[in-house]
């Protein structure tokens, strides 16, 4: 049976901490009571919260907050390659999944370690951090039709995922709710990624020349714990902005202003700046404007210092995009979503 709390302050779940309110608050916690909310005459439109880690809550929301907080992880065959498949409820926070797979010396996701999140929405933003996405990893998942109620199976194809981006961002927005991903993951002869510059010094200062995929997720949770802001210290949703793809040509106008400028080369076409740079280069970086504020290790990250109002996030988010827009011409889109 599911009930229907009201006047719920969602300051608990969304990492950025903002206290908006949900008029309609219910939490559902398998399949069956979740057609069932689904199902309440009353309601014909539903804001789906899972672990509230990719979003800024600008105002009150007036629609049934549905929180997903189904648990339980289903353990697969292992083939001969020594492949397996696990199935993870999307209510399972991610960097839990992330330990778990560690301690039982399933590899694949270590490079994933401490993203804020849980499991269903990984598949969204296809979450992505030292050289790993989750699409490296992804085998499908299950979702409920939010109007008909029936469950799909989307593959690997069907989710046509991109750098941060997949169908439930385009075509598939709004409409489904995950209700399970299925990974594949090693139970032996793990292929490592430490190709990352970052990774590598980090296993070079603890003297370590043979990683395990325990070397490798301690190593990525050091570095993003000297970058990055705890949600649980100070509210923040990770980079708030995606790094731009730019045309070549637009590339090479910028280098000659900014010899030292970073680069990845996406493609024979396209260069991706870093976002954090190019706001670190307009001097935001460890700005504080009243309780929201430029992250002082990593300009890609907003935060909010105790009691910022989404709106005041916000404000921010638009000067700081004004600005590196004035000054480079590069337009840097948000990459958390904006509610409101
Ligand atoms: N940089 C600066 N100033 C800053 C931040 C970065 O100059 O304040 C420059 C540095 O030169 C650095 C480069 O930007 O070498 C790249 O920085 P970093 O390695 O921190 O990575 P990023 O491109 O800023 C992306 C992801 C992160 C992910 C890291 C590591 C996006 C939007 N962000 O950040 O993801 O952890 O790579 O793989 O793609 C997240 O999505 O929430 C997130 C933290």
């Amino acid at each position: 049976m599911i009930s229907i709390q009201h006047n719920v302050s969602l300051k608990e779940y969304n990492t950025f901490g903002i206290d908006a309110k949900a008029k309609y608050f219910i939490s559902v916690s398998n399949k069956q009571e979740l057609i069932e909310a689904l199902k309440l005459p009353q309601f014909s439109e539903y804001f789906v919260l899972g672990g509230g880690s990719n979003m800024l809550i600008t105002k009150d929301i007036d629609i049934p907050v549905l929180h997903i907080d189904f648990k339980g992880k289903v353990i697969g065959p292992t083939n001969l390659q020594g492949e397996i498949i696990v199935s993870i409820q999307a209510g399972e926070n991610w960097h839990e999944f992330v330990l778990w797979c560690i301690e039982n010396d399933y590899g694949g996701v270590e490079n994933l370690s401490l993203i804020p999140g849980n499991v269903g929405t990984s598949p969204i933003q296809n979450i992505g951090a030292y050289g790993v996405e989750l699409k490296d990893v992804f085998v499908d998942c299950r979702a409920i039709d939010i109007e008909t109620q029936e469950e799909k199976i989307f593959s690997l194809e069907d989710c046509n995922f991109g750098y941060r981006n997949s169908i439930f961002k385009n075509e598939a927005k709004g409409k489904y709710i995950i209700t399970s991903v299925a990974f594949q993951l090693t139970s032996k002869s793990h292929k490592l990624n430490t190709s990352y510059g970052a990774i590598q010094q980090e296993l070079a200062n603890n003297n370590i020349t043979e990683p395990t995929i325990e070397d490798v997720s301690n190593a990525v949770i050091a570095i993003r714990q000297r970058k990055l802001p705890d949600p649980m210290e100070i509210g923040n949703s990770g980079s708030f902005f995606k790094n731009p793809v730019i045309p070549k040509a637009e590339f090479a106008l910028l280098q000659e202003k900014f010899p030292n400028a970073p680069h990845y080369v996406v493609s024979d076409t396209e260069i991706k700046v870093p976002a954090g740079w190019l706001i670190e280069q307009c001097g935001f970086k460890g700005k504080r404007f009243g309780d929201a504020g430029v992250h002082k290790n990593q300009a890609l990250v907003l935060v909010n210092y105790g009691n910022a109002k989404g709106e005041e996030i916000l404000a921010l988010a638009k000067k700081i995009q004004e600005t590196v827009l004035e000054k480079f011409n590069i337009a840097i889109e948000a990459e958390v979503n904006v509610i409101g």
